[in-house]
C-alpha cells in the first residue's frame, strides 16, 4: 500500500485525513519515523509555514511529505492574528486568552468579517504543490458553545447560526478550511500518487 508522511503528530488530524482518504493509502505520523524534534515555523505567512515544515522533513527524512498550517484572518485587524494565531496573546497564552485579546481588539470595529484558512504543503521526489482552504464568518461578541478549540467559540461560518462549538463536530468537520484543504489534496493523492 502507497504511504506518505503528515508532519504532524496530532492524532486528531491524522484520523481526520486517514478517514477521508479510506484505505487506499496509508498517513505516516512523524513519530513513526523518528521525527520528535520541533519543526521551525518561522515564515511569515500561512503558506511559508506549511512549504518550510513539508521540506524540513522531506529533505532531513528523505520521505514524500505534506504539511500543513491554519490561520484566523480577520478583516478589520489587516488580517490578524493570521499566521500568529496559536500564539496571539503571546508566548504561553491558552486559546482562552487568545479568544480575549481578539474580542477586546474587535470592541468598537464596524467590521467583524474573518476567514479560517488552511494551507496543505506537498513535497514529494519529484513535485511540490499547495492546498487551500477557506472559510468565511463573522466573529460574535461573547463565546457560545463547548465544542471544537481554538477560536471555535467566537466564529459562526457564513450560512449558518451556531458557532464552530456549537455545531456537532461532524459537521464542523465537514465544512471546515482543514476539511476543504484536506479534501483537495486527497483528490489529487487519489489521482496523481500512484
Ligand atoms: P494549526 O496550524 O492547525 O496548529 O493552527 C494554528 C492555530 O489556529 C491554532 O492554535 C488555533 O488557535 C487556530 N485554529 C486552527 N484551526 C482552528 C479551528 O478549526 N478552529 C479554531 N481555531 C483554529
Amino acid at each position: 500500500m502507497k504511504s506518505i508522511v503528515f508532519a504532524t503528530n496530532n492524532k486528531h488530524k491524522i484520523e481526520e485525513i486517514q478517514a477521508i482518504l479510506g484505505g487506499a493509502f496509508r498517513i505516516i505520523p512523524l513519530s513513526e519515523i523518528g521525527c520528535n524534534e520541533d519543526i521551525p515555523e518561522t515564515s511569515q505567512t500561512i503558506e511559508g509555514n506549511a512549504t518550510q515544515k513539508a521540506y524540513y522533513v522531506n529533505e532531513k527524512y528523505k520521505v514524500d511529505c505534506f504539511a500543513d498550517d491554519t490561520g484566523l484572518e480577520v478583516e478589520a485587524l489587516d488580517g490578524q492574528p493570521g499566521v500568529k494565531s496559536a500564539r496571539y496573546a503571546g508566548p504561553g497564552h491558552d486559546f482562552d486568552a487568545n479568544v480575549t485579546k481578539l474580542l477586546k481588539e474587535l470592541n468598537g470595529q464596524l467590521s467583524r468579517r474573518a476567514r479560517f484558512k488552511t494551507v496543505i504543503s506537498l513535497v514529494t521526489e519529484d513535485n511540490e504543490m499547495l492546498f487551500e482552504g477557506i472559510i468565511n464568518g463573522t466573529i460574535i461578541t461573547e463565546r457560545r458553545g463547548k465544542g471544537g478549540f481554538g477560536y471555535d467559540p467566537v466564529f459562526v461560518p457564513d450560512g449558518y447560526n451556531q458557532t464552530f462549538a456549537e455545531m456537532p463536530a461532524e459537521l464542523k468537520n465537514t465544512i471546515s478550511h482543514r476539511a476543504l484543504a484536506t479534501k483537495k489534496l486527497v483528490k489529487y493523492l487519489q489521482e496523481h500518487y500512484k
